[in-house]
């Protein structure tokens, strides 16, 4: 009798860890297309579980997976013409940098400008929102696309455009040694102005408008944020999902012709609920298949 007792509590288990598994978690796989090396960036939002990592190396070409927990919130972006100091170790980078000095960004943001793929996982009616955020400025092209998920407006966004050397020269940030552009800042980091900034005066959606500045952003990139309150045009939603992140896509990635899918605007989260359930079910038949044997 103990030992069918502890077969049950066994394939229990088995059956609850099938479901965190299956359940609680996405695989976000972050690929470098670009042809020079970028340095991912993870900041965890507050109160939200941290990842297995907040800053790696991504030669071109390499691809890294990461399991996300469902209710994460936080962003990732690429440090680019990172290096390390030969006396003091000190690990550095041209944009992006976070300043931890080291690889890891051990909970400290992109300083901007930085292109920034912003996520709330699991958030209002079981939805995850993201986004890619050019508030920030820019330093880099990323795509972000949405693998497997269902329902809201649940496609691809990003900033595939390379806009560093097409940058307003007033906004433009140009690597000292060898005169490289190496990114974009937004007008609110560049003038500090509250119209650019949408603070003070101009902290409500009716008062800050897109400025010419923002503009610039949103025509190069129309699914990424441009400014503060730029959220109906540059935010996406979609349920049980996994996430690719890819730097510099390439020309060939049209945001254009996603546009023109179907995607119904109502939200089926029972059809996705339905397939992150899928291996809570095969946990479920392990367990009856067990105790069939069990009792045999
Ligand atoms: C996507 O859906 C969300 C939630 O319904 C909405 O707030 C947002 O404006 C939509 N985004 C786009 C780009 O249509
Ligand atoms: C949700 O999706 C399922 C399967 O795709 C479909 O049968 C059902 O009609 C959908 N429900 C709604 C409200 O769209």
């Amino acid at each position: 009798m103990a030992h069918i007792q502890l077969s049950i509590v066994i394939t229990i288990a088995i059956f609850l860890l099938q479901l965190l598994s299956g359940t609680l978690s996405s695989t976000f796989t972050i690929t470098n297309k670009c042809k020079y090396t970028v340095w991912p960036g993870a900041l965890s939002g507050a109160g939200t579980a941290p990842l297995s990592t907040t800053g790696f190396t991504l030669e071109p070409g390499q691809s890294t997976s990461i399991s996300v927990p469902t209710s994460w919130s936080g962003r990732f972006w690429g440090r680019t013409f990172c290096s390390q100091d030969a006396t003091t170790n000190k690990f550095t980078c041209v944009t992006g940098d976070c300043g931890s000095g080291t690889l890891d960004c051990s909970g400290s943001g992109a300083s901007p400008p930085a292109t920034l793929a912003e996520f709330t996982l699991n958030g209002a009616g079981g939805l995850d929102f993201y986004d890619v955020s050019l508030v920030d400025g820019y330093n880099l092209p990323m795509l972000v696309s949405p693998q497997g998920g269902t329902g809201g407006n649940c496609t691809l966004t990003g900033c595939v455009a390379d806009l560093n050397n097409a940058c307003p020269s007033d906004l433009k940030v140009t690597e000292s040694t060898n005169g490289e552009d190496v990114a974009c800042k937004s007008a609110c980091e560049a003038f500090g102005d509250p119209q650019y900034c949408c603070s003070g005066a101009y902290g409500t959606p009716d008062t800050c408008k897109p400025s010419s500045y923002s503009m610039f952003f949103k025509n190069a990139c129309p699914r990424a944020y441009s400014y503060a309150y730029d959220d109906g045009t540059s935010t996406f939603t979609c349920a049980s999902a996994d996430y690719t992140i890819t730097f510099c896509p390439g020309p060939t990635t049209s945001l254009k012709s996603a546009n023109n899918d179907q995607h119904p605007m109502a939200v089926n989260i029972s059809a996705g609920s339905r397939q992150r359930m899928r291996p809570a079910f095969i946990g479920f038949a392990v367990v009856v298949l067990a105790l069939i044997w069990q009792l045999w």
